[in-house]
């Protein structure tokens, strides 16, 4: 594990190398939070070592950065497409991309208990994609790009409602296409925060209460997390708090006064309940 740039939340790249070693055959950046890695300097890391790139897409449908977009300069692309995931089927699901036949091929057979022929076995899952959540991602493909747009100006109204507010807000690099799979800020406050949003009828979440290397049963256990220092010092600091807005309140006008109310701006005003009120439209569009 490589720690993270504190503003971008991304695999920090000045990392990258320290951290290879003569087991290491992979990179795999994630575009946490819907914000592309530094996909151009992971692949030139990547080629001076010989190894592949593994694209974490969970998250970054259709992200793009300032010169290259998800799935350009990698040798495969995962993606998740459980039901909150910006482009989510009915339940579970997921989809591995490339362009390499051979690594195609081996995949194909992972998914089907490793294998492509009757009677034919290797290693592998259960890990088809049912028809009938193919057949929802078929028909939600199409409006993607229009939804991340969306988010994109939902974002946009965020940044400018809470200018002013003690807490960081998401960073965009110059030229880079966001796709806000949540919005997430930092506060110093987040518990008091949270306490005060939920109070006033708005859902906020911690996204990731434990860093992963911190959790019971992660693989690599503790003997290793003097690696992770400075993970572990960033995770202190960075105290996420995702505003989400429950689905449970509609978008009639005593929605939108609690969400104007909680954010301290007159009800119906231009400010951030506005915002809100877009972002629940948003959702029941989906
Ligand atoms: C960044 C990231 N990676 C991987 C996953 C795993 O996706 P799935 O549960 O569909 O395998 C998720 C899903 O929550 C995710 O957000």
């Amino acid at each position: 594990m490589v720690g993270c740039d504190p503003r971008t939340r991304n695999i920090d790249v000045t990392k990258i190398e320290a951290a290879i070693t003569s087991k290491t055959r992979a990179i795999v950046p994630v575009h946490l939070y819907g914000l592309t890695a530094n996909m151009p300097e992971v692949a030139r890391i990547a080629k001076a070592h010989n190894l592949f790139v593994v694209e974490d897409c969970a998250q970054g449908i259709g992200a793009k950065g300032d010169r290259f977009a998800v799935g350009e300069l990698s040798d495969a692309v995962c993606l998740s497409f459980i039901i909150q995931k910006n482009l989510g089927c009915f339940g579970d699901g997921g989809a591995v991309a490339t362009n390499n036949k051979d690594l195609a091929a081996d995949i194909r057979k992972l998914r089907n208990h490793g294998s492509v022929k009757r009677s034919h076995h290797s290693i592998g899952y259960n890990s088809r994609l049912d028809d009938i959540h193919a057949a929802v991602l078929r028909v939600k493909l199409k409006r993607v790009d229009e939804w991340s747009e969306r988010r994109r100006k939902i974002a946009k109204l965020y940044d400018q409602g809470l200018a002013d507010a003690s807490m960081t807000l998401p960073f965009t690099p110059p030229g880079y296409e966001h796709v806000y799979h949540p919005y997430v800020v930092d506060s110093d406050e987040r518990d008091a925060l949270q306490a005060y949003l939920q109070s006033t009828g708005i859902t906020a979440l911690t996204h990731y209460p434990i860093a992963i290397h911190q959790q019971k049963g992660f693989p690599l256990g503790t003997s290793r997390a003097g690696r992770f220092s400075a993970g572990r010092g960033e995770v202190r600091r960075q105290r996420f708090v995702a505003p989400y807005v429950s689905r449970a309140h509609q978008s009639g006008s005593r929605a939108r006064d609690r969400s104007s109310l909680a954010l301290g701006r007159e009800p119906g005003g231009a400010g951030p309940g506005g915002v809100i009120t877009a972002l629940l439209i948003a959702w029941q569009s989906h």
